[in-house]
């Protein structure tokens, strides 16, 4: 009786287990299942009486003796119908059991189609029976689907019900399934025997799991890839987890229909951690999950509104060795903070080896909140051992330095193969191109296809194509994990630290072309003095830095217009973060204004080089699916290339926006150029650009800084200040002197105007950037025919114009300076090295 009170606490667990499970069910029942199955059997073996049992899914379960699966007359009955001893409490299919030192079967007359069949276990010390002895051989048609097993020698946890999970094809010429339980015999002892508690069979869409050839949807070959490998209907699949990766067990019951239960992943989840160091649970207990990509019986939806997220996240699976397994992964994005192609991309590498190395769930559903599944076979390289245990892995980490991976579930299947010399290790067998009906659904086939191309925009389409085919080789070990960070080379290259030593001279002070709060900027050549271009080196001493680096990689490897800088490459080597843009020969748009030692821009330059930033951020705010907000719009920010067109840089504090809805943040950009709402409120809008744009604006037309603390106070601020002079008609006489008599005074009238509607006080005063496109260009064409039209009266003479600039604008009236107060006591403000140059200050 030792035992007996050693088992006692695992007892009482488990009837409390059943106990929770028992109210669970009663309460979750109510809301109809997505899969209705035609044949949902419920056997509950060693059961004579005839009536029905309530189990602990909530379904009844009928006794085996009465019923028409178990032919008696074919038995000699030396099957017996047990009780199960003290566990009095436990319910159905538990409470009786059939136990044999012969073999039994039980015959199941089924529908043609793909069947799950449970079969449950209660191992106890069963009266009659020596406990331990319980070594038996499980046969279902064809297949053995437990060999050699033990119950009681299953060395399991605190729950002591034991369900194997099978998926079997019942095909047209049998109709039936016939489940054998035969007990081990060996010459020295009989008296081991064969025991079940409760079967269960339960029909499901015979694709479900199968993948017959010719509408395969394990569409990526496992170890070569050259080869598909089919799940077949005549393979039997055996379920070794069920994980709800980052979630919380779901039940039987909870199901989509088929009583699949899904497990906790914790007990399995090892985290390391290469670049980033978290890992992150993510939860959207409300989300309603978009089934436009797989039926929404697939899983239920609790499996996708949890997920887990990080660098690198590794999940260690025991298995047999010697078996094929079938991996399929769940994803859903449910990141806030995701919902662009290539936010999120990495790779997965299962059992050591690479399966995928751009893995990217927006890419394969087009959407947020819209779950997908990838299946992967892993073919076994081991001699076939039983009961040999060896660890399956599932890796997935980035690629990439900036996003993070997700997964949220995971089902990992046994490939059981049918018995007879002919069917040994099945072999993938050739890819054919002409097979995939059902595999449209997903990305590898629909590179190319034209219906792609019009769902996605060409650009990301370019970025994606190019990510596909450049990864070539995958990064295997952990050491190399750290170095795999690399975007497409074509796109933007890597760079080792010795190239950009060599490049920058080991980076001479007479190299530097730029400096600010992240670091410096030197001038360089590459590909051996034929390529000049600007590498900016962060300061590896800031934190802030490091996000910056990445956010700044993430936004210039998506974006690609004209009138924004081009990101050549980056190097991330030695502690050193490095970014590597195309050379801009001109430089900045402030050192070209305030710089004594340039030329003085004409007022036409001025006029092209505010233009073209305006489409570069204009191409931010709309070009993508969600906004961009730069949120440090500064002359420095602005830079010219030999054809003086200017290009909007340094995207290292850019946000990504959700449409039309504010960002809320901590405030950041430069003083002078901040806008006094987004300070205020803490509220990031596409007007927070406006009103830096309206600022530059003004530095262009007025030859002054944005914050310029040697003038008199009043004048410190130049936006307010401008907004003032407007106010008082006296703007024309703070134009930079070079401009006076250049600029066509109907110009300089839209110009203005458009400049002050920028510099608003409240974000909803200001215009779109897309107004103020257009008015910049419409000032454009006004100055180009005035000039064209004083080139008309006096073809050779220079062109003037009359003073004649000063005006007043009276709407909208003006409300009280409600700016941000730049005569805070906040010593920063009034330290003479804050110029307006390359300082981003937080709030
Ligand atoms: C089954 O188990 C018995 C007892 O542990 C052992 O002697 C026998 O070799 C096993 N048979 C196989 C096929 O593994
Ligand atoms: C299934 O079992 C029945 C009864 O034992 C037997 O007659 C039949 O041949 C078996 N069928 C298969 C396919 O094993
Ligand atoms: C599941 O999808 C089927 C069609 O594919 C649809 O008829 C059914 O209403 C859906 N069920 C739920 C609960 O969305
Ligand atoms: C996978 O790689 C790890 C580390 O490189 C190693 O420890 C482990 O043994 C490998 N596993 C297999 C199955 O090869």
């Amino acid at each position: 009786m030792g035992k007996l009170s050693k088992l006692t606490p695992i007892i009482s667990i488990f009837c409390i287990f059943f106990f929770i499970y028992h109210i669970i069910i009663t309460v979750s029942s109510s809301t109809p299942p997505r899969y209705i199955a035609v044949e949902d059997i419920t056997l509950d073996c060693g059961s004579e009486t005839s009536g029905e049992s309530e189990g602990m899914d909530g379904r009844y379960w009928s006794g085996d003796f009465q019923s028409k699966f178990f032919p008696k007359e074919e038995h000699n009955l030396e099957s017996v119908t047990i009780q199960t001893p003290i566990e009095r409490t436990v319910i159905a299919p538990y409470t009786t059991a059939r136990v044999s030192y012969s073999q039994f079967t039980y015959v199941f007359p089924l529908t043609v189609g793909s069947k799950f069949v449970r079969l449950h276990f209660y191992p106890a010390s069963y009266s009659g029976f020596q406990e331990s002895e319980d070594i038996f051989t499980v046969k279902a048609g064809s297949f053995t689907l437990l060999r050699n097993f033990s119950a009681s020698n299953h060395g399991d946890t605190m729950r002591k019900n034991i369900v194997k999970e099978f998926c079997i094809y019942v095909d047209e010429v049998n109709k039936k399934l016939n489940i054998t339980f035969v007990p081990f015999s060996d010459t020295t002892s009989s008296n081991f025997y064969a025991f079940i508690n409760g079967i269960e069979i339960v029909s499901m869409p015979k694709d479900l799991y199968y993948s017959p050839e010719g509408q395969t949807r394990s569409e990526t070959p496992y170890d070569s890839k050259s080869h598909r490998f089919y799940i077949n209907y005549n393979m039997a699949l055996q379920m070794v987890f069920r994980l709800n990766v980052g979630g919380s067990l779901i039940l039987p019951a909870e199901d989509t229909g088929f009583f699949r239960e899904w497990s906790e992943d914790i007990n399995y989840f090892v985290h390391e951690s290469y670049f980033n160091g978290e890992s992150v649970v993510l939860h959207n207990p409300s989300l309603m999950p978009n089934y436009s990509k797989i039926e929404n019986y697939t899983a239920t939806d609790d499996v996708y509104r949890s997920a887990r997220t990080g660098d690198y996240l590794d999940w260690e699976l025991p298995v047999d060795s010697g078996f094929n397994y079938l991996v399929r992964l769940h994803f859903c994005e449910i990141g806030l903070e995701v919902s662009l192609i290539s936010q999120r991309s990495f790779q997965i590498e299962i059992d050591n080896n690479s399966a995928k190395d751009d893995a990217d769930v927006i890419w394969l559903t087009g959407n947020r909140d819209t779950p997908i599944y990838k299946d992967y076979v892993v073919l076994s390289k081991e001699e076939k051992v039983e009961d040999n245990n060896k660890i399956l892995s599932i890796e997935i980490y980035t690629n990439h330095i900036y996003p993070s991976a997700i997964l949220n579930g995971v089902e990992l299947f046994k490939i059981i193969n049918p018995e007879g010399p002919e069917h040994n290790l099945a072999r993938p067998s050739p890819a054919s191109s002409a097979n995939n009906p059902k595999t449209n659904k997903t990305i590898f086939l629909a590179i190319g296809s034209l219906g792609f191309l019009v769902v996605l925009t060409s650009l990301s389409y370019m970025v994606q194509l190019k990510k596909f085919t450049c990864w070539s080789d995958p990064y295997r070990g952990k050491s190399q994990r750290a170095k795999a960070l690399s975007l497409p080379e074509e796109l933007c290259r890597h760079f080792s630290l010795n190239e950009i030593r060599t490049a920058t001279n080991n980076f001479h002070k007479e190299l530097i072309i730029g400096q600010g709060g992240f670091g410096n900027v030197y001038k360089g050549l590459l590909d051996e003095g034929t390529l000049t271009v600007a590498i900016k080196r962060l300061n590896p001493e800031s934190q802030q830095g490091a996000r910056e680096f990445k956010t700044e990689i993430r936004m210039l490897s998506q974006l690609r217009h004209v009138h924004l800088v081009s990101l050549i490459g980056y190097c991330i080597d030695e502690g050193e973060m490095i970014l590597v843009y195309g050379y801009m020969r001109n430089g900045t748009l402030s050192a070209r204004l305030f710089d004594t030692n340039n030329d003085p821009l004409t007022w036409k330059q001025r006029l092209e080089i505010c233009l073209g930033a305006e489409r570069g951020l204009h191409y931010l705010h709309t070009g993508m699916k969600n906004p961009i907000i730069h949120r440090d719009v500064k002359t420095t920010n602005i830079l010219l290339d030999e054809k003086w067109v200017s290009k909007v840089s340094d995207f290292g504090l850019s946000k990504m926006g959700l449409n039309n809805t504010a960002v809320s943040t901590l405030v950041k950009g430069t003083w002078g150029y901040l806008d006094p709402d987004y300070a205020r409120r803490q509220q990031l809008t596409d007007k927070s650009d406006v009103y830096s744009f309206g600022v530059v604006m003004f530095e262009v037309l007025c030859g002054r800084k944005a914050l310029n603390t040697k003038l008199e106070h009043e004048q410190w601020h130049l936006a307010n200040w401008a907004r003032k002079c407007i106010e008082k008609g006296t703007i024309d006489q703070i134009i930079d002197p070079y401009l006076k008599g250049k600029i066509a005074p109907e110009c300089f009238k839209v110009y203005v105007e458009v400049a002050e509607s920028c510099v608003r006080d409240q974000g909803i005063q200001r215009p779109k950037m897309n107004d103020v496109m257009e008015k910049l260009e419409f000032a454009f064409e006004l100055q180009q025919n005035a000039d064209a039209a004083q080139e008309e009266i006096n073809p050779s003479g220079v062109i003037s114009y009359q003073d004649v600039l000063s005006f007043r604008v009276v709407e909208p009236v003006l409300e009280s300076d409600s700016c941000i107060e730049l005569t805070t006591s906040n010593s920063e403000l009034t330290n003479p090295s804050l110029d307006s140059d390359g300082i981003t200050s937080t709030v």
